[in-house]
């Protein structure tokens, strides 16, 4: 199989974990004998350091010409004071505007050596297994209007959907659930927003196609409650692109560490993939950034654009073995760090190394 991966690490600790990332994905290419083309260029802040826009036509031109791209974090301070249509941030929604992908896929799984990370009871989490369908296009990060007005100190934003926008990514979350627990649940608000009444009638025309599916709706604030309560009664929850951003850090305390969650972007012409973690600038460039969210994001590559399915796992078993065996970023090792072996991010991205090698070699 070969693969052309376009790395775009970003800012703060995109680099340093991309690296790991890419280094784990090269060992896996290697053994299997596959072959990995990869290309770095820039987004985010370091682009408008470099070249004066978040997102430059090279970047965006080496990305479509792609199977993949990986996608570290952008961000950072300095920007901080710049309108959204110049932040780092900016480059990300034009990616992944020009990609096409509108399903972002954002799975949340407890890992039982995490528990202890958790603030929520272990029996609450134990088994807890959440793959969030985020609608990634539309809503308020793309409607039309949006203005900050100075002079009359309003601001708007416009939350918009079409049918077919909600159509389409039902579809992608309803065959997600049909190869899972075969449950789906839409949240919404549909209680105040006309938007939300669309998405879920829309939702309900697509279900007819899944009766196999069963569909339920929550609103999103008592869903954000019961994330907390009793994940484990959730396998696939779809939602919107504001609504999807907010319940899926929450879901990052199921993990144990937002720093251990993946996502992957499909259904355009070029999938994307990024760790669900930011740019954390203020531990970047310490060795201290936890590198398994963006291993496991490679996992998602092999998986969803190399259909290399046995490696995808051999990754995301590494993973947990490493974590068995005791091994923590800082991040994860917060709570009983006498207990762990500490470990730096180029430390348990080699540690990920050997275990996946060992395993493939092995079976
Ligand atoms: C995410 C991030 C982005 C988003 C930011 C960096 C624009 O929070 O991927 O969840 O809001 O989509
Ligand atoms: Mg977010």
């Amino acid at each position: 199989m070969r693969l052309k991966i376009l790395v775009t690490a970003g800012d703060g600790i995109g680099p340093e974990v991309t690296n790991e990332a890419v280094s784990v994905l090269k060992e896996v290419a290697q053994i299997g004998g596959h072959t990995l083309e990869l290309d770095a260029k820039r987004i985010g802040g370091i682009a408008i350091t470099t070249d004066g826009t978040p997102l430059p036509a090279d970047t965006l031109a080496a990305a479509l010409d792609s199977d993949a791209v990986l996608l570290g974090a952008v961000g950072g301070n300095e920007f901080n004071s710049l309108p959204p249509d110049k932040r780092p941030e900016a480059g990300l929604l034009q990616i992944r505007s020009a990609l096409g992908g509108f399903a972002n896929l954002r799975p949340a799984f407890a890992f039982k050596e995490l528990a202890v990370n958790s603030p929520l009871r272990p029996e609450i989490i134990d088994g807890a297994d959440i793959l969030f369908v985020r609608e990634l296009l539309g809503g308020l990060y793309f409607g039309q209007p949006r203005e900050w007005n100075k002079t009359t100190d309003e601001a708007w934003n416009t939350m918009r959907y079409t049918k077919g926008e909600v159509v389409r990514v039902a579809r992608i979350a309803f065959q997600l659930a049909q190869k899972r627990r075969k449950k789906l649940c839409s949240v919404d608000k549909a209680n105040v927003l006309e938007v939300s009444q669309l998405w879920r009638a829309a939702v309900i025309e697509v279900a007819a196609e899944f009766p196999d599916v069963a569909l339920e709706h929550q609103y999103v604030d008592a869903m954000a409650m019961h994330i907390m309560n009793r994940p484990k009664d959730f396998d696939v929850v779809l939602t919107e692109n504001l609504f999807g951003d907010i319940l899926s850090d929450e879901a990052g305390v199921i993990t144990g560490s937002l720093g251990m969650l993946p996502s992957a972007t499909i259904g355009g012409k070029v999938n994307l993939y990024e760790p669900i973690h930011g740019s954390a600038p203020d531990i970047a460039g310490k060795g201290l950034a936890n590198p398994l969210g963006a291993i496991l994001t490679g996992a998602l590559i092999l998986r969803h654009s190399g259909g290399l399915e046995n490696e995808a796992a051999a990754i995301e078993s590494s993973v947990r073995k490493v974590l068995e065996q005791g091994f923590r970023t800082p991040d994860l090792a917060r709570t009983n760090p006498q207990g762990f072996t500490v470990l730096s991010t180029t430390e348990m991205g080699a540690k990920v190394r050997e275990t996946v090698k060992t395993m493939l070699v092995s079976a």
